[in-house]
């Protein structure tokens, strides 16, 4: 069974192949062209994902040593994301699909994160937490099955991925921020500064507060000493870090102990950070938990993640019609 797997949520264009359940190619192209803008730009997100899709597509296929002909079905992001990028990658599929005469299976880009999980070991055992941290969501799910996930918990406002950009922006830090916050980090004293920790209800998120906490902070500092961000950027980036990893970590011990579910997982681009990752790993020891951290590769966007869930779904056979379209937010 060789499905092949196409993502196009947002601003990373990418084809993978599955057989049998195993992952065969997974390419990925980034688009540059939204760093000079500081965000990605909806509009040159779309025109970026056609002129890549055709060549992920082909190298993806060449990749698993596969043709098209061999193909069994195709699986492609739904949403939630930006529609346009999403018609990109819907509207290749089926018609792709409907050439080959092969059936389409529609994937939600949360669930998928979620299900990266499956595509290495160590798998996961039912039921799990999973922290799902990216650029436009934060939630804590509890996963009982592939294809039973509940939300236990998410952001109010922003994202998490969203507080790391924006207050990298803030630095003046080129877009995505996330990763370079991180690279920073590495080197600074994540006491150096504190930010406040929100008091959400329940096992809900806020993560504006904090972005403006560290807006009036940066101005400020900058008041008084105009070289401030220059010769204090790694204990500042150690110090944002390092609170929201800690607001992060709070709701998901709380999740933890409310459901006494001890297999943690987290996911999602954020999920590719060096301090959440340790963090995560040192409370693992400390509680008693088994932790799933997924390769880099498959904590960002990615259409591996895309062909596991697709997997899954023909098992059971779940395939979608040909006059279906991508929505930008889509019930979870
Ligand atoms: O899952 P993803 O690739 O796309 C969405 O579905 O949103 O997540 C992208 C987010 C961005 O906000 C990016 O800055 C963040 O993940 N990110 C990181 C790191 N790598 C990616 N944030 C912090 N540390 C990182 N190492
Ligand atoms: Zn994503």
């Amino acid at each position: 069974m060789n499905i092949l797997a196409i993502e196009s949520s947002c601003d990373d264009t990418s084809a993978a192949v599955i057989k049998n359940g195993e992952i065969c190619s997974n390419v990925v192209a980034n688009q540059l062209i939204h760093q000079q803008y500081g965000g990605v730009v909806p509009e040159l997100a779309s025109r970026a994902h056609q002129q890549n899709i055709l060549k992920v597509v082909d190298q993806a296929l060449k990749d698993a040593n596969l043709t098209k002909n061999d193909l069994d079905a195709i699986g492609f992001t739904r949403g939630p994301g930006l529609l346009g990028s999403l018609l990109v990658g819907t509207s290749f599929a089926k018609a792709m699909a409907l050439a080959l005469d092969i059936p389409i299976i529609e994937v939600h880009h949360m669930h998928a994160h979620v299900l990266a999980h499956f595509i290495e070991e160590p798998k996961p055992k039912f039921p799990f937490l999973c922290l799902t941290v990216s650029g436009g969501h934060t939630q804590i799910v509890r996963v009982d099955a592939p294809d039973k996930m509940v939300i236990l918990g998410q952001t109010l406002d922003d994202a998490v991925g969203e507080a790391f950009d924006k207050s990298a922006k803030l630095l003046g830090l080129p877009y995505p921020g996330g990763p370079l916050i991180d690279k920073y980090a590495q080197s600074g004293n994540p006491n150096a500064f504190s930010f406040p920790i929100p008091e959400i209800a329940e096992l809900n998120y806020s993560f504006s507060g904090v972005k403006t906490a560290i807006l009036y902070f940066l101005q400020k500092n900058v008041k008084t000493d105009p070289s401030f961000i220059e010769n204090n950027l790694e204990d500042i980036c150690a110090s944002i870090q390092h609170s929201l990893i800690k607001i992060l970590l709070q709701k998901l011990k709380k999740a933890a102990k409310v459901t006494g579910i001890k297999d943690i997982a987290i996911a999602g681009g954020v999920s590719a950070n060096s301090g959440l990752r340790k963090t995560l790993t040192e409370t693992a020891e400390k509680l008693g938990w088994n932790v799933y951290i997924p390769a880099f590769e498959y904590c960002t966007d990615n259409a591996a993640m895309i062909a596991m869930s697709a997997h899954f779904k023909y098992l059971n056979q779940e395939f979608a019609e040909q006059n279906i379209s991508p929505v930008a937010r889509m019930a979870f």
